[in-house]
C-alpha cells in the first residue's frame, strides 16, 4: 500500500515504525499483565510531534495530514493498540475540536501543549444511562455569574487517570432534550469536585486508563465553554468523526500485527513433516487476512482524503470503522487458531491480539451505530 503515500508520509511512517519497535515493543507483554500506563512513551512521543499529528503547526501541532495521522495510529497499534488509542484520543477527539471550535485563547492555553504532548486530554461523553444514545446525557452545567457549575457521572474515560485536562459534555440548558441543549467545557483535571471513580479491569489495551468520573459542583470559568452554548453535540459528534478515522486505523494496525505473527508462525511450525505454511488451508487463511487488511486501510485513505479535502466525511469515518473493527475480530482469531494451542497462550502475543481488539467493534459508537449511521446516509440522501 506504500505506493498510495508520498515521500513525506512514508519518512513519517519510517519513524514511527522505527520508535514502535525499539521504544514500545520490548514493554508491551509487561504492560498488558500490570495495566501500566505508558506514560513515558507518551512523553516521547509527544516530543516527536505525535500527539498533534494533524493540529496545523500555529498551533503547536506537526501540520501533517489526516491521512499521516491514520499511519501513526496504525504504526502504533502494530506493536501496542493501547498506545495507539491514547494517542488518537488526544489527536482526534481532544486537538481535533479545540482547533475547530476553540477561541485564540483556548487554543493557545489547552491547544497548544496538548498537541506539543505537555498537557494529555480526555474526552466525556459516556454516561451510566447514555452510552450508545449519547444525546440522553444528564450532566448538568448551571451558569452561576462568570462561572459554568458541572455536575454528574461519565464513565468509560479513555486516559481519565492520567489526563491533566477533560473535554466534558453537559446539558447547559435546564430542561433542555435529546442533542439540544448540550454544550462543551474544558475541566482541568484538579479542579475541586472531581472525583476518580473504579478504574476498569478490561479485557484489552490494558495500559490505555479508563476510569469512571464525578463531577460534584466543578466550576469552571465562563471562558473554558467550547464552541457555542448549546452547540455541544456538534462538538462531540465532530470529534467523533475524526475518532473513527483513528479507532479503525488502531484496528488495521492491531491487525496487521496480528498477520505477521501469524505469518512468521506458520513459517516455522512443523507438522507433518513440514511448516505449516505449506499447507494450502493456513495459506488461504493467510491470504484472507491480508485482503481484509488490504482493504480496510484503502477505507482508512479514502476517510482520511476526504477529511483533508474539508469535506464531510462522517460516512466515510462510518464504513471505515465498521470494517476495519470487524475485519480485526476476524483476523485476530485467525491468527490465534493458525498457532494452535500456543495462540491460546501468553507465550504468543496473539492471546493479547485478540483480546485487544474486541473493543474497536465498541467505543466511538459501536458496530450496529456505525451501521445506523450509513444506512441513515443512505435513506435520507
Ligand atoms: N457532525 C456534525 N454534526 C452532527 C453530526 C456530525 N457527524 N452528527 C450529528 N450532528 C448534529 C446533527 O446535525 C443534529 O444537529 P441539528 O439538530 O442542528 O440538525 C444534532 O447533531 C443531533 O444529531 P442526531 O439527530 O443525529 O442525534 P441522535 O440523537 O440521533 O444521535 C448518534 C446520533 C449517531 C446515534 C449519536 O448519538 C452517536 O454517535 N452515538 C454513539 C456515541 C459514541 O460514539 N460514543 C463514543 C464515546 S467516546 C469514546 O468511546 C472515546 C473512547 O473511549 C476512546
Amino acid at each position: 500500500m506504500d505506493h498510495l503515500l508520498s515521500e513525506d508520509q512514508l519518512e513519517v511512517k519510517r519513524a514511527i515504525r522505527e520508535f514502535a519497535e525499539n521504544e514500545i515493543r520490548p514493554s508491551v507483554a509487561a504492560r498488558d499483565e500490570s495495566g501500566e500506563f505508558p506514560a513515558a512513551i507518551c512523553r516521547k512521543l509527544g516530543e516527536l510531534g505525535f500527539m498533534g499529528v494533524n493540529t496545523p503547526v500555529q498551533y503547536g501541532g506537526a501540520g501533517r495530514d489526516a491521512v499521516t495521522y491514520a499511519i501513526v495510529v496504525e504504526e502504533l497499534s502494530r506493536v501496542d493498540p493501547s498506545v495507539g488509542v491514547i494517542v488518537s484520543v488526544n489527536n482526534s477527539m481532544i486537538c481535533y475540536p479545540l482547533e475547530h471550535f476553540g477561541t485564540a485563547e483556548q487554543r493557545a492555553v489547552w491547544l497548544r501543549p496538548a498537541a506539543e504532548g505537555k498537557l494529555l486530554g480526555a474526552f466525556c461523553l459516556t454516561e451510566p444511562d447514555a452510552g450508545s444514545d449519547a444525546a440522553a446525557l444528564t450532566t448538568s452545567a448551571t451558569r452561576d455569574g462568570a462561572v459554568w457549575v458541572l455536575s454528574g457521572t461519565k464513565s468509560f474515560i479513555t486516559n481519565g487517570d492520567s489526563a491533566q485536562f477533560y473535554l466534558v459534555f453537559a446539558r447547559s440548558e435546564k430542561g433542555s432534550q435529546n442533542a439540544r441543549g448540550v454544550s462543551a467545557f474544558l475541566v482541568p483535571s484538579d479542579s475541586p469536585g472531581v472525583r476518580k471513580g473504579k478504574r476498569e479491569k478490561k479485557m484489552g489495551i490494558r495500559s490505555s486508563d479508563c476510569i469512571e468520573l464525578q463531577f460534584e459542583d466543578v466550576r469552571v470559568p465562563a471562558g473554558n465553554l467550547l464552541g457555542q452554548e448549546g452547540e455541544g453535540f456538534k462538538v462531540a459528534m465532530t470529534s467523533l468523526d475524526s475518532g473513527r478515522i483513528g479507532i479503525a486505523s488502531q484496528a488495521v494496525g492491531l491487525a496487521q500485527g496480528a498477520l505477521e505473527a501469524a505469518v512468521a508462525y506458520a513459517k516455522e511450525r512443523v507438522q507433518f513433516g513440514r511448516p505449516i505454511s505449506e499447507f494450502q488451508a493456513i495459506q488461504f487463511k493467510l491470504a484472507d487476512m491480508e485482503m481484509l487488511a488490504h482493504a480496510a486501510r484503502l477505507l482508512i485513505y479514502s476517510a482520511a482524503r476526504k477529511k483533508d479535502h474539508q469535506q464531510r466525511y462522517t460516512h466515510e469515518a462510518a464504513i471505515a470503522k465498521l470494517f476495519a473493527s470487524d475485519m480485526v475480530m476476524r483476523i485476530t482469531q485467525e491468527a490465534v487458531q493458525i498457532h494452535g494451542g500456543a495462540g491460546y497462550t501468553r507465550d504468543y502475543p496473539v492471546e493479547r491480539m485478540l483480546r485487544d481488539a474486541k473493543v474497536t467493534e465498541i467505543y466511538e459508537g459501536t458496530s450496529e451505530i456505525q451501521r445506523f449511521i450509513i444506512s441513515r446516509n443512505l435513506l435520507t440522501a
